[in-house]
């Protein structure tokens, strides 16, 4: 069932709550006085914010161009954890840029974003939903304590930051249990995708269709605890992002629990170094783009166990992402989990993975726990625990259900 937004947010939400903290630590918060020695980087954020960042960093940071309600800019490397903590306590994000290598990077960026709610160069083909026989017993399958226990592994390593010890242990860990989940199958792959900037690889596993035609469910496997987060800094991220990796996981298992044999090429992909600006996946994305690779959809799993909302079950991102897409995933709610309520929110601005997708032009959506501003309000913290997800998996199981569903019936 599909339900509006009408209603006004009058109270503070759950997540604010730890904003209040962060703000009497950081009563007045202003970045430290320019050196001009320090390192650049590119960014690019919603030139919405644009005013707001140009007045707090002054000099630390230099407009390369504005095309379509985004910008890219040169600012010193040093005043990004103060962007992260500025946009979070006025504009409600928790980081609000996207990295980027170069300069070039970054302007191409612009150029092919054109309008940023509408893909530009693909859009999603529709397909009618008709696979029950297919569906439903997959879905039968599908098992809560499963994604718990794998949730729990995730969040008891100290952290998984994208450089360091653990984000690498943890990035093998996944590649492993991968591995060992389709071992018997000869159609299918697991890879470690290495990244030269930084040690931690995105992890990815290839069923091999007969078709070239390839579907992608991914989500990120990194987790980062405050704006200046380091390799020794405890960062459990059971929800953000223990529960989408774990309802990858159990979606694999339940595939080939079945001997489901892909028509076309289904990759599921552990993406690294999200939390510093969707690096990893900003890579793979702009690989397969050059590579030419035909991406006909993709799905974002990106905290998925904490249920913020009591009037929501699902909720879908309508910015960076492909309307028509989003369309077929709420048919999908509506056919094949008939009880759960779903609707629209929008992030606001590049919040995940999808948008590496998006921004080179492929069709992507991001099913999400919550409104924005219901949702978890430990991420980002060493409290990120599935406890505060009522010790189980339960919500994040509708979204392995939904996920299966959208998997099969655009295999055809
Ligand atoms: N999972 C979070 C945020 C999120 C919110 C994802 C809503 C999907 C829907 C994600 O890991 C995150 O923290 N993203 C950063 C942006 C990134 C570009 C650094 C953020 O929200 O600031
Ligand atoms: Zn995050």
């Amino acid at each position: 069932m599909k339900v509006d937004l009408k209603f006004k947010k009058t109270l503070m939400p759950i997540w604010a709550i730890p904003l209040v903290s962060i703000t009497s630590l950081f009563a007045n918060p202003a970045p430290p006085p320019p050196d001009e020695f320090v390192a650049k980087k590119i960014i690019t954020i919603d030139a919405n914010s644009l005013d707001y960042s140009e007045k707090k960093f002054g000099e630390r940071i230099r407009v390369l161009d504005t095309k379509d309600g985004i910008s890219a800019i040169e600012i010193d490397e040093e005043a990004l954890p103060w962007l992260s903590l500025l946009m979070h306590k006025d504009f409600k994000r928790c980081g609000g840029y996207v990295l980027h290598e170069s300069a070039d990077e970054a302007l191409d960026t612009l150029d092919s974003m054109g309008e940023k709610f509408i893909a530009k160069h693909e859009s999603f083909v529709g397909y009618n939903i008709n696979q029950p026989n297919i569906v439903k017993p997959l879905l039968e399958n599908v098992t809560a304590s499963k994604i718990y226990e794998s949730i729990i592994k995730l969040s008891s390593f100290p952290n998984r930051y994208y450089k360091g010890e653990y984000g690498v242990q943890s990035a093998q860990w996944i590649h492993d249990t991968w591995k060992n989940l389709v071992s018997q199958r000869s159609d299918a792959k697991v890879e470690l995708f290495k990244h030269s900037q930084w040690d931690q690889p995105s992890v990815v596993l290839t069923f091999e269709g007969a078709s070239k035609e390839t579907i992608v469910v991914g989500g990120h496997q990194d987790s980062i605890s405050g704006y200046f987060s380091s390799p020794k800094v405890r960062a459990p991220g059971a929800d953000d992002n223990a529960s989408g990796i774990s309802t990858i996981t159990e979606i694999i298992r339940v595939l080939t629990t079945a001997s489901y044999k892909p028509q076309k090429t289904i990759k599921f992909m552990a993406y690294a170094a999200e939390e510093v600006g969707l690096l990893g996946s900003k890579e793979i994305a702009k690989t397969f783009k050059d590579r030419g690779e035909n991406v006909i959809g993709v799905m974002q799993l990106d905290m998925v166990n904490y249920k913020g909302s009591s009037a929501f079950d699902i909720v879908l991102m309508n910015d960076y992402t492909n309307a028509e897409q989003n369309k077929f995933v709420g048919s999908l709610i509506d056919t094949y989990l008939p009880g759960l309520k779903w609707g629209y929110d929008s992030c606001g601005y590049a919040c995940s993975d999808h948008a590496s997708w998006h921004m080179q032009g492929f069709p992507a959506s991001v099913p999400f726990e919550s409104k924005m501003r219901e949702m978890n309000g430990r991420i980002h913290t060493a409290n990120d625990l599935v406890s505060f997800s009522g010790d189980n998996a339960d919500h994040a199981a509708k979204f392995a259900k939904l996920a299966l569903s959208y998997i099969v019936e655009i295999d055809q």
